[in-house]
């Protein structure tokens, strides 16, 4: 996913899907059946708005503070990212129930830092569950300037924007 003239909106799907790895089929909580997400590239400046809607259906499983729970309500935090913890933006004691939706939105500081990033759920009792099974993805702040006045020609001959084909994305969990 990719910003144009300053700005990306999209929304992402949460629910449970099978998804096979070779030979293996597993059952997780995914954005649109993607494992890991999609990757967000922006730039300092950009408005991104991002529209959660969670899929997944009650029951809850409410529990004592500190204890895993909530496994169907969601939200997003953005690792990495200059920006507010005031709603609409990064604000992770928003609680996405089953059923509901939700629309972010970002404004990538223009002091942000380039770099390799990362989204997940940050709802306390249910983000080691939903992180660890698969809800989160990359954020890649472009650099501004491009070619030789980002990197040495040998780097941008195998990176992003130019040249995606020889860029490798990993994420790890
Ligand atoms: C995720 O799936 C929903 C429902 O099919 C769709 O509207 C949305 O555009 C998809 N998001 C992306 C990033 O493909
Ligand atoms: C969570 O959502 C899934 C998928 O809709 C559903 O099967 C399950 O019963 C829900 N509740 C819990 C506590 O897992």
């Amino acid at each position: 996913l990719e910003s144009t003239a300053g700005s990306l909106s999209f929304s992402l799907d949460v629910d449970v899907y099978d998804y096979t790895l070779e030979w293996l089929v597993i059952h997780r909580r995914l954005y649109n059946g993607s494992l890991s997400g999609p990757t967000w590239r922006v730039r300092r400046g950009d408005t991104v708005s991002l529209t959660i809607n969670n899929r997944l259906t009650l029951p809850h499983k409410i529990g004592p503070a500190n204890q895993p729970k909530l496994p169907n309500t969601t939200n997003i935090h953005t690792h990495g990212l200059h920006i507010g913890s005031a709603e609409p933006q990064d604000n992770v004691f928003v609680h996405i129930s089953p059923g509901q939706s939700y629309t972010y939105t970002y404004t990538i500081c223009p002091d942000q830092p380039a770099g390799t990033y990362w989204y997940h759920p940050h709802l306390h009792g249910s983000t080691m569950l939903q992180v660890h099974g698969g809800l989160s993805g990359m954020i890649i702040v472009e650099d501004p300037t491009t070619g030789s006045a980002a990197m040495p020609a040998h780097l941008a001959a195998v990176s992003c924007p130019n040249n995606c084909a020889h860029d490798v994305q990993l994420l790890f969990q």
